[in-house]
């Protein structure tokens, strides 16, 4: 079994779009054994618990430091054997230690092909607004492994999705996370769960 730990901040649908894949059969060998959210009350906890996976809130606020939160967040993940840790819509960034500890086992999904309309800011609505503001015809998804900067290591999978002329952000943030989020974040757990991600410096290899 590979023992996940999926950590939030909001409504939870790419955590739903996991707990859907596992349970229709579609990621055998996966298990979600605990969720983490950065704050209390968002919806993602809900999931957890109508799934019965053990949940707790563990927010940077709560911290004297990045160091110490970053230790608390460690230690939860240790306590549960936690071996790929899954960033679902959670918004802080990880510190050393812990990316250290979790090397090449913690991914990402984020809203946008990859290093366009990602960054520091470029979390929920924001990459969306940003890329019909640009008036770009494409965007997409990217789900990536985390280093200690916002979206920036090593890339695993993109998807892409089209802009359509009548988009607002709201429109095309559903698209994007029905047409991509949805389905390569899966993917990209069932591929590590097989052992088919192999990294080398910055580049992934899919065996
Ligand atoms: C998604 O758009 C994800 O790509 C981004 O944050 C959003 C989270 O949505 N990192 P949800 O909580 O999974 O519904």
């Amino acid at each position: 079994m590979l023992r996940i730990g999926v950590m939030v901040s909001g409504g939870g649908t790419n955590l739903q779009a996991i707990l859907d894949n596992i349970n229709s059969g579609n990621l055998p060998g996966c298990e979600i054994v605990t969720v983490v959210s950065s704050k209390l009350g968002v919806y993602a906890l809900e999931r957890a618990r109508e799934n019965k996976i053990p949940s707790a809130v563990i927010s940077k606020k709560d911290y004297d430091s990045l160091q110490a939160y970053d230790e608390a967040l460690l230690a939860h993940m240790k306590s549960y054997d936690v071996e790929l840790v899954v960033l679902a819509g959670y918004l802080s960034l990880l510190g050393e230690r812990f990316v250290n500890n979790y090397k090449n086992a913690i991914i990402n999904i984020h809203p946008s092909l990859i290093p366009s309309f990602c960054g520091k800011g470029y979390y929920g609505i924001i990459p969306h607004e940003k890329a019909i503001e640009y008036g770009v015809k494409v965007t997409g998804a990217t789900v990536h492994f985390v280093d200690t900067e916002y979206d920036s290591g090593p890339i695993i999978l993109q998807r892409a999705v089209e802009v359509l002329p009548e988009d607002t952000s709201e429109i095309l943030q559903k698209r994007v996370m029905e047409q991509a989020e949805w389905i390569i974040l899966p993917e990209a757990i069932k591929l590590y769960s097989q052992g088919r991600i192999k990294v080398n410096g910055r580049h992934v290899e899919i065996l």
